[in-house]
C-alpha cells in the first residue's frame, strides 16, 4: 500500500508515520510536509532509513508541488494531518490558518481528482462541533458550530472534503478526534507545555477558571483509529475518535503536577483564552460498530509514559523551542525527496 501522508513531520502525523511502518513492510509511505515550526525531521528519524520512506518539504498550497508528488508516488491512500494546529495561534494570526487548512486541503482534493486515490482520510477535530453542553455527546449528525478561527478552518476543510464525496464521488473518510497527548507533541499545547514548565519550575498558566473540559485520547490510540478507518471505515462517513477519559483542566495539571513531583504553588491562573469552549465531548460508538476500534491506554498511564518521555528527551524540547530543528539534517532528508518510481 503506498500511503501520502501530509503533515507527518508533526505531533500526530509522526506518530502515525513510526507507527504504520513499524507494523508492516507492506506500507510504503511518502510524507508531504512543509517544515513549519511544529514540523520536526526529527520526529522521523526513527524511520528516516527504512527504503519504505519518503521525505518531501512540499506546501500543500502549491498544487505544482503537490501534484507532482501524486503523479510521481500514485499514492493509493492520503492521510491528511497537515494543517495549522494551534487555536491560540489562530486567534492571534487567522490568516495561515484559513489558507492551509481550508485552501491546503482543496489543493489535495483536486490533486487526488485528477490522480484517482482509493481512500482520501481528512484528519479532522471534535471542535469542529463547538462546546458541548453536559450530560451530552456530539454524535457525527451533529451540525458543526466552530468557536474560534482554526476550528472554523477544519470545519471549512470538512465540508469541503464532503462535497468532494457528492460532487467528484472521491471515496473520501473524515475522522474526529479529541485532544491528544503523548510523545513527541510540540511544547505549545497544554499537556506538554505544563509537563515542561513543572519539569523547569516555571509557572504552569491555567486559562480562567480552569474547569473548562476536555476529553483525553492518546496519540498512540489515535492513530490506530486512523489505521482501522483506512482499512474498515465506509467511504463517505465521517467517524468520531474519543479518549472516553473527560477531564476538567485543572485536574489535568494536578495530575502532571503529580508525576512530575512538583507544588500546586506553581499553578498560576491568567486570563481566559476569547472565546473559550467550555466542554467537549464526543460519541464515538460508530468507529467502535464499524471498525472495532477501543481506546486502550489509560489517562494514568499515558500520562507517566509522556512525562518520562519529556524528561528522557529535554534535547528536544530546548531545540523545538530554539527552532534549531528547521536545519537540523534538512538537507539530508531534501536530498531523499525523489520519490519511489511505480
Ligand atoms: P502539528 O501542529 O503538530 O503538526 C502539523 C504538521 O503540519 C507540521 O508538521 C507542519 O509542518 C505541517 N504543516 C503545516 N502547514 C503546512 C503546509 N501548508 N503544508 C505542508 N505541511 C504543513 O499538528 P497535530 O497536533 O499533529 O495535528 C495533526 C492534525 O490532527 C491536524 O489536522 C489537527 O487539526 C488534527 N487534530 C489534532 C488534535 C490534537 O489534539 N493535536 C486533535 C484532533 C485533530
Ligand atoms: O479537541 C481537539 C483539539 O485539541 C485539536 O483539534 C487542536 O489541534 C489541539 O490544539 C487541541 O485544542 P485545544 O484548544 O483543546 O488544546 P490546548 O492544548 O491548546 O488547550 C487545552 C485546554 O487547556 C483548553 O481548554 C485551553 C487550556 N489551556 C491551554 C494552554 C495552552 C490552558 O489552560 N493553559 C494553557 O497554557
Amino acid at each position: 500500500m503506498r500511503l501520502l501522508v501530509t503533515g507527518g513531520a508533526g505531533f500526530i502525523g509522526s506518530n502515525f508515520v513510526r507507527q504504520a511502518l513499524r507494523r508492516s513492510r507492506q506500507v510504503e509511505i511518502l510524507v508531504l510536509d512543509l517544515l513549519t515550526y511544529a514540523g520536526n525531521l526529527e520526529n522521523l528519524a526513527p524511520v528516516a532509513d527504512l527504503p519504505t520512506f519518503r521525505f518531501s518539504r512540499v506546501d500543500i498550497r502549491d498544487a505544482a508541488a503537490v501534484r507532482d508528488a501524486f503523479r510521481s508516488f500514485r499514492p493509493e491512500a492520503v492521510v491528511h494531518f497537515a494543517a495549522e494546529s494551534h487555536v491560540d495561534r489562530s486567534i492571534h494570526s487567522p490568516a495561515e490558518f484559513v489558507s492551509t487548512n481550508v485552501t491546503g486541503t482543496g489543493v489535495l482534493l483536486e490533486a487526488a481528482r485528477e490522480w484517482p486515490v482509493g481512500r482520501f482520510l481528512h484528519v479532522s477535530t471534535d471542535e469542529v462541533y463547538g462546546s458541548i453542553p453536559a450530560p451530552h455527546a456530539a454524535d457525527e449528525e451533529r451540525p458543526l458550530s466552530p468557536s474560534n478561527p482554526y476550528s472554523a478552518s477544519k470545519a471549512g476543510a470538512d465540508l469541503l472534503v464532503s462535497a468532494y464525496a457528492k460532487t467528484h464521488s472521491l471515496p473520501v473518510l473524515i475522522t474526529r478526534a479529541s485532544n491528544n497527548y503523548g510523545p513527541y507533541q510540540f511544547p505549545e499545547k497544554l499537556i506538554p507545555l505544563m509537563i515542561t514548565n513543572a519539569l523547569a519550575d516555571k509557572p504552569l498558566p491555567v486559562y480562567g477558571d480552569g474547569l473548562q473540559e476536555r476529553d483525553w485520547l492518546h496519540v498512540h490510540d489515535h492513530c490506530r483509529a486512523i489505521e482501522a478507518v483506512l482499512a474498515a471505515g465506509r467511504a463517505g462517513e465521517t467517524y468520531n475518535i474519543g479518549g472516553e477519559c473527560s477531564m476538567q483542566n485543572i485536574e489535568v495539571v494536578r495530575r502532571v503536577l503529580d508525576c512530575c513531583r512538583k507544588p500546586a504553588s506553581l499553578i498560576e491562573y491568567v486570563p481566559d483564552r476569547p472565546g473559550h469552549d467550555r466542554r467537549y465531548a464526543l460519541d464515538s460508538k460508530k468507529v467502535k460498530s464499524d471498525t472495532g476500534w477501543e481506546p486502550s491506554t489509560s489517562f494514568d498511564s499515558g500520562l507517566w509514559e509522556t512525562v518520562r518521555w519529556f524528561r528522557d528527551n529535554p534535547e528536544w524540547s530546548a531545540r523545538v523551542h530554539s527552532g534549531e530543528y528547521r536545519t537540523f539534517h534538512d538537507l539530508n532528508y531534501s536530498q531523499r525527496g525523489e520519490f519511489p518510481s511505480v
